[in-house]
């Protein structure tokens, strides 16, 4: 038998803490850290503990070469390749799970520098307000307290630097939409999207204005925002809850047809107040109601209860390969596939606004439990945002910025 390594593995030596009775009760603080190694590798979907006889192989097998078994165990110990190979990070030429996820990963494209980046800071089941709240960081008088005042809003003028004043500019119709823009934290939680409006801020934001075919075979679109290489890799897939005339469930946006693709969801329905989506019997499936929906929509962004109340939450979900196709290995391309997601959710933002509804996007998101209810493979599809939009409350319980309250008028 031969064996190679994956083809990307980082080795991060992490300081691992956890309570202990016993430490308590001798006079200690109760928690107990002790060094471990966790291995990142991104064809395996993130990072895990290994021993650290584990660790040398991994820094002297090739990722190319294969290696007859008995020279490693010769060299490293039986019982360290051994689990190696269960751990899927010496590879045989066998197709097992781990050697068709390496060989996928192999083909994608991915910087390595960036697959680890982006699997290792994905979350499961977090509920990010209650993590605020419990590090004391939910209010500003806890994060000065605890961090000090931020830097200033601006870095000061350069000493000597002359300044040019740039003339005022006449404020006219596009001011008063941008204006009007505020992330909403006020969803109301029974209005309906009129079918109409919603189809209106979908095509503006995600439909294709027009097409280009650069050569046979490679085709673009463009769209109201723009994509590195006009590639636009980034899907919206949506958790649609209150839309005329559209059933409640989760949805692929199609670009091709401005239509709605439904999509079974590949995991049992959630519950009010789970902070994450089990795994499920993936053929077994079946839509969900509406409060399976609810309860997905507040995994979705965290835990955050007020953008779960939005009627509709897009979810921003690049398709890696359509941009590393062309971007291969390359240090910029998932750079690149952030900020495609970025500006689609500001032309959501103001397209939404447009409308008359309020919009919000958000990066505190549970990016695996995304990928479990919508069956994507994260090395191919993961969601970098959340955003999405409805009318807003006719009453401000969770504070928006809105300085010249232009959203919400003095009461
Ligand atoms: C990338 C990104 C991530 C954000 N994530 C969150 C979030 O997790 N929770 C939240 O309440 N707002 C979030 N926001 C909204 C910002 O808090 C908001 O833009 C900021 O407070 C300024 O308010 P405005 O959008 O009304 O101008 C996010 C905004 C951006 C651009």
């Amino acid at each position: 038998m031969e064996l190679r390594r994956c083809a990307v593995v980082w080795v991060e030596p992490r300081e691992v803490a956890h309570f202990a009775l016993d430490d308590l009760l001798a006079g200690g603080t109760g928690v107990v850290s002790r060094m471990a190694w966790f291995a990142h590798a991104p064809h395996l979907g993130g990072a895990f503990e290994v021993d650290a006889a584990a660790v040398p192989p991994l820094g002297e097998v090739s990722p190319v070469d294969w290696v007859p078994r008995e020279q490693l165990d010769l060299r490293f110990g039986a019982e360290v390749v051994d689990a190696l190979v269960d751990a899927g990070l010496l590879l045989g030429r066998r197709e097992d799970e781990a050697v068709l996820a390496d060989a996928g990963y192999r083909v994608l494209g991915w910087h390595a520098a960036a697959a680890v980046a982006h699997l290792a800071t994905r979350w499961e089941a977090v509920d990010g307000p209650r993590g605020m709240a419990e590090q004391g960081l939910d209010s500003n008088e806890g994060l000065l307290r605890q961090h000090g005042s931020p830097p200033p809003l601006e870095a000061p003028a350069e000493h000597l630097a002359p300044c040019v004043r740039l003339p005022r500019p006449a404020r006219d119709d596009f001011d008063g939409l941008l204006d009007t823009r505020a992330t909403c934290r006020n969803f109301d939680p029974f209005a309906e999207l009129p079918l109409a409006t919603f189809s209106r801020v979908m095509a503006r934001v995600f439909g294709t204005r027009g097409v280009g075919h650069p050569a046979p075979g490679f085709d673009v679109v463009k769209r109201t925002s723009p994509s590195g290489g006009a590639l636009h890799p980034v899907e919206c897939f949506l958790i649609v809850q209150r839309v005329a005339g559209i059933t409640p469930g989760l949805y692929r946006y199609r670009m091709d047809g401005h239509a709605l693709e439904a999509v079974v969801p590949r995991a049992p329905p959630p519950c009010n107040g789970d902070a994450g989506v089990r795994p499920g019997d993936v053929d077994a499936q079946v839509a969900w109601g509406p409060e399976a929906l609810h309860a997905f929509a507040r995994i979705a962004v965290a835990g955050q209860d007020f953008f779960a109340d939005a009627p509709v939450l897009c979810v921003l979900a690049p398709r890696f390969h359509r941009n590393f196709w062309k971007y291969r290995n390359h240090a910029k391309a998932y750079r690149v596939c952030v900020l495609d997601a970025g500006h689609l959710s500001q032309t959501l933002q103001l397209c939404a606004t447009e409308a008359g509804l309020g919009p919000f996007v958000t990066g505190a998101i549970n990016e695996v439990d995304l990928e479990r209810a919508f069956g994507m493979d994260p090395r191919v599809q993961s969601p970098i945002a959340v955003c999405g939009f409805g009318p807003r409350a006719a009453t401000l319980r969770e504070s928006e910025f809105d300085p010249n309250r232009k959203v919400w008028p003095r009461g």
